[in-house]
């Protein structure tokens, strides 16, 4: 499947990989290809972020994508600005040979996005409504996984950032979002260049308790 692929049926795409197989297979997919994706598969995939829960059924969420390529550039050069900035004690870290590999990876596959966010073809922004000045994060979390979940479905790569909001005056500005409906997150879309996989997750038995919490306190 591809981006300019003419036979692409939008309705039936992804109808068919079971839930709960699809949450265990999301993953950051950080290296996307330039190829477009058609705006029908990104109102898809927007469509299911629609969906989620959110307190009273406000529904808070904005949903701007970007496709333009000026437009895109403009939003990458503050993107690799604002993760140098942020991220470089992160980059620094992962030169100790005694620093974890998976977390390298992680670190470079986020530092690779950065340098090519220009090349992801959508730009999809979730902004929402403020409620008395303060920004509903908690009501547009569920929808970002949604859309990450349905992403999956379809084939699309996907991955959550926040890096932007650095420069978020100037890049909602940009979106023609005001301060009354903060961009919350960039999610950079694109068909994947590499395939999905189960992420590295800590176990369930470690997470679950019965009744009562019985962990350890000071592991964190
Ligand atoms: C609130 C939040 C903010 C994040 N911000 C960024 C970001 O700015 N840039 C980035 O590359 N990844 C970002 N991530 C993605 C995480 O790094 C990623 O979910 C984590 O490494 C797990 O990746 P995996 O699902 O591939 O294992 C963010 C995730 C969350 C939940």
């Amino acid at each position: 499947m591809s981006g300019d692929d003419p036979a692409l049926d939008i309705a039936s795409v992804g109808e068919d990989v079971p839930l709960l197989e699809g949450i265990r297979t999301t993953r950051a997919i950080r290296r996307l290809r330039p190829d477009p994706v058609p705006a029908e598969l990104v109102r898809k995939v927007v469509e299911a972020g629609t969906f989620a829960p959110s307190g009273g059924n406000r529904q808070p969420w904005i949903f701007v994508a970007v496709s333009e390529p000026e437009r895109r550039a403009f939003i990458a050069k503050r993107y690799l600005k604002a993760f140098r900035t942020y991220v470089a004690p992160a980059l620094e870290a992962a030169r100790d040979p005694d620093f974890p590999d998976a977390r390298r990876r992680n670190v470079h596959a986020a530092l690779h996005l950065a340098e090519h966010l220009h090349e992801a073809p959508v730009h999809l922004f979730v902004a929402g409504w403020t409620r008395r000045g303060v920004q509903q994060t908690e009501g547009l979390f569920p929808a970002i996984q949604n859309v990450l979940l349905a992403c999956r479905a379809v084939g699309l790569g996907a991955s959550l950032t926040t890096v932007h909001r650095a420069f978020s005056e100037e890049i909602d500005a940009f979106l023609g979002l005001s301060p009354r409906t903060p961009s919350c997150a960039l999610l950079p879309i694109g068909w994947p260049a590499g395939r999905y996989g189960r992420p590295p997750r800590r176990p369930v038995d470690e997470c679950l308790f019965w009744e009562r919490y019985e962990g350890d306190e000071s592991r964190r």
